[in-house]
C-alpha cells in the first residue's frame, strides 16, 4: 500500500514557516530547504529494509541491525529540487545522484524537459525524487513517467509544499508511489503559484530574479 503521508513534526512545520518569509534570504533559504529534507527524508526512509549482521563490540560478538544495501539513487528535479538533495545525502552518504530538468513554461504551466542523466542501473533502485514545489503537479508527474519508463517500480517523491491540486494530479497519475509532503496549503492562484506558498523556489534558492 502506497504511503501518502503529510508531515506533522514541530521542528519541519517552524523551518516551513521561515521558509515562506519574504524577509528570509538566499543564504538562510538554502540552510532551510536542507535542513526540511533531512528532516523529512527521516520520516520517508523509515521503511528502508534492515539486516542483521554479526557486530563484535570491545565486549562480544552479537546480531545486530544494518542497512540491508537497498540501492539508492536521489534524482532531483532541477532547478529547485537541487536544494534538498544535500539534506537527503546526509543521511544516505552512498546513493547515487541523477538529475532531471524540468521547467514549468509561464504561460501554460507546462512542463519542458530540458536535461535528463540518470545513474546506471536506475531500475534496480530505489529512487527518491525532491522537488520543493508539487503546484500543478504537472512537472512531478513528467518526472515520474521519465522515470518509470525506464524501469523504476520503486518510487517516493518528496516535496517541502503541495497544493491540493497538485497531490491529487500525481496521486491519480501515479496511485503506486509514496509520496512525502511538507506542508499541504490552500490553493493555487490564477499563475498557478501555491498559496499562501513561499514564492518561487528556483530563484529563491539561487537568488535569481
Ligand atoms: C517549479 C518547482 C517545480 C514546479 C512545480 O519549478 O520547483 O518543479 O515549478 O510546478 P507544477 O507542479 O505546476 O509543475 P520551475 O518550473 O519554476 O523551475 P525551476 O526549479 O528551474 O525554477
Ligand atoms: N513553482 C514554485 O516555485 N512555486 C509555486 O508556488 C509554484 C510553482
Amino acid at each position: 500500500m502506497p504511503t501518502v503521508l503529510v508531515m506533522d513534526h514541530p521542528l519541519i512545520k517552524h523551518k516551513i514557516s521561515l521558509l515562506r518569509d519574504e524577509h528570509t534570504g538566499t543564504r538562510d533559504f538554502r540552510i532551510l530547504v536542507e535542513e526540511i529534507a533531512m528532516l523529512m527524508g527521516y520520516e520517508a526512509l523509515r521503511d528502508l529494509p534492515i539486516e542483521e549482521v554479526e557486530v563484535k563490540s570491545p565486549i562480544t560478538a552479537s546480531k545486530q541491525p544494518m542497512l540491508s544495501g537497498k540501492k539508492l539513487a536521489v534524482v532531483p528535479i532541477l532547478r529547485a529540487g537541487l536544494g534538498m538533495v544535500g539534506g537527503i545525502l546526509a543521511l544516505v552518504p552512498s546513493a547515487k545522484v541523477g538529475h532531471i530538468g524540468l521547467y514549468r513554461d509561464e504561460e501554460t504551466h507546462q512542463p519542458h524537459e530540458y536535461f535528463c542523466k540518470l545513474p546506471e542501473n536506475i531500475d534496480e533502485r530505489l529512487v527518491i525524487l525532491p522537488d520543493p514545489m508539487l503546484a500543478t503537479g504537472g512537472s512531478a508527474i513528467q518526472a515520474v513517467d521519465f522515470i518509470k519508463a525506464k524501469g523504476c517500480k520503486s518510487i517516493k517523491f518528496m516535496c517541502i509544499i503541495a497544493a491540493p491540486e497538485g497531490l491529487e494530479a500525481l496521486r491519480a497519475a501515479h496511485p503506486d508511489i509514496d509520496i512525502y509532503v511538507g506542508s499541504l496549503d490552500d490553493r493555487l492562484n490564477d499563475d498557478a503559484y501555491i498559496v499562501p506558498g513561499l514564492g518561487d523556489a528556483g530563484d529563491r534558492i539561487f537568488g535569481t530574479k
